[in-house]
């Protein structure tokens, strides 16, 4: 079993260049397969979520060739596949197939659909998103003739349902209306990437307006991800050190920058780079919401620093239950009271433990305490954690951190 030894206790100083957005790279390689063409996708993450989309696709008949920087893929000639539960299983982002096979297809049977394993996660808004533009439901398979524009209104905010509306209504006959759709950074993104394809989308107040059109090969730079970004700074503060990272990620961190400031930690942004340094001097609470509020994605890394420094409260609005993790923080020292979807972190001394990575960011704030900890702590299954993060070691070790990944 491969495992991270960390010796932590080191301030951690340096640069950072963020890795492409994951949640953006996900559904715009999905997105490739409404597109009779070749695609030029460049940031592509080289991570564990990424890697199994792309055998998805393969599996459609897609092929995928990394050259360089780019990642390009060639949807020229596919075939309608039953989807591989042993592969859908293990990404969350294998819910676009929904609409991405069924724009391709007309067909989809839904496979067993994987992710972290934090709380419920429902199709149900998937699944009204697509009966609004003419799908009919047999069991587990989703048919349609054709794809038909219409109107699709979402009562609450959901990511992957925005995704699978914007999927479907870029190729429908017609034209479609989304809203109360998502906003966040990466589903913006997958509109940038569907309109180089071809799609006419437009965004007006809190409205999309989609007129569907055969997609071609688009050409696209996936935007950088704010949630590495957040979680490479946020330890600056957490082992008095000074990280900077690169590019404009502050224009996607608003909510993320601005508890840091009530923190006490000094914040410099600006569209070329984003700087932390100093220690936090007051406690820091936060209320996680659908994008512009603060993400839900960059929760979990707060608690090794509110257990350092003064303490701080959690309330989860997006995943209630999004607190599994506490349990493995906790042998790294972070004391905690929990209720329900609120949890409070209390100043605590972190030191050295081994644990099991809980989840993708739960992993990554486990990573953080033992960074913060004075001492030899192993992460078990750092593979979890690579789902989402790029050449963790290579990245952390320039920081001057004391890492290795060993099996
Ligand atoms: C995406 O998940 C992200 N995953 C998650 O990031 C992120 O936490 C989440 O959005 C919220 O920002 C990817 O992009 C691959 P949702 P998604 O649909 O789309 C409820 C990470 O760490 N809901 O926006 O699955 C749902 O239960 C991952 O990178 C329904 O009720 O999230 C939740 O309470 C973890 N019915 C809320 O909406 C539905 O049909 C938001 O979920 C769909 C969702």
């Amino acid at each position: 079993m491969k495992k991270i030894i960390v010796n932590g206790g080191l301030s951690l100083r340096g640069k950072v260049v963020p890795q492409g957005s994951k949640n953006a790279a996900l559904p715009i390689l999905f997105a490739t397969l409404l597109t009779d063409g070749v695609s030029v996708l460049r940031r592509v993450p080289e991570i564990g979520d990424v890697e199994v989309a792309i055998r998805i696709l393969k599996s459609f008949g897609a092929s995928v060739i990394r050259d360089g920087e780019c990642l390009i893929v060639d949807t020229r000639s596919l075939k309608y596949t039953k989807p591989d539960s042993a592969l859908t299983s293990k990404i969350r982002a294998s819910s676009y197939l929904i609409g991405a096979s069924l724009g391709r297809f007309g067909l989809v049977e839904i496979a067993p659909i994987g992710g972290c394993d934090f709380d419920k996660r429902p199709i149900d808004m998937h699944l009204a998103a697509a009966a609004a533009l003419g799908v009919e439901r047999f069991g587990d398979t989703l048919t349609a003739k054709k794809l038909v524009g219409g109107e699709i209104t979402f009562d609450k905010v959901s990511v992957g349902a925005t995704i699978n509306a914007l999927l479907m209504a870029s190729v429908a006959e017609g034209k479609t209306v989304i809203k109360g759709g998502a906003r966040e950074p990466h589903v913006l993104s997958l509109a940038e990437f569907l309109i180089s394809a071809g799609a006419d989308i437009a965004y007006d107040g809190d409205k999309v307006f989609v007129t569907g059109r055969p997609l071609r090969g688009g050409n696209y730079t996936v935007i950088p991800d704010m949630i590495e970004a957040g979680t490479y700074l946020s330890l600056a503060p957490l082992t008095d050190g000074e990280i900077t990272v690169e590019g404009n990620v502050a224009v996607y961190l608003d909510a993320f920058l601005n508890l840091f400031k009530a923190g006490g930690a000094s914040v410099t942004a600006d569209s070329a780079q984003t700087t932390f340094r100093g220690n936090l001097t007051a406690e820091i609470n936060v209320k996680t919401e659908p994008y512009p509020g603060y993400p839900t994605d960059l929760q979990p890394q707060l608690c090794p620093l509110m257990a350092r420094f003064f303490g701080g409260s959690i309330e989860e609005t997006v995943w209630r239950g999004r607190f599994g993790y506490l349990e493995a923080l906790s042998r790294f020292g972070v004391g905690y009271t929990r209720y329900e979807s609120f949890a409070k972190i209390h100043p605590s001394e972190l030191k050295g433990a081994s644990v099991h990575s809980p989840d993708l960011r739960g992993g990554a704030a486990c990573l953080m305490a033992a960074l913060a900890a004075k001492g030899k702590s192993e992460i078990y299954m750092p593979e979890v954690i690579m789902r989402g993060y790029e050449r963790l070691e290579e990245k952390l070790s320039s920081l001057g951190a004391d890492v290795k990944i060993v099996d």
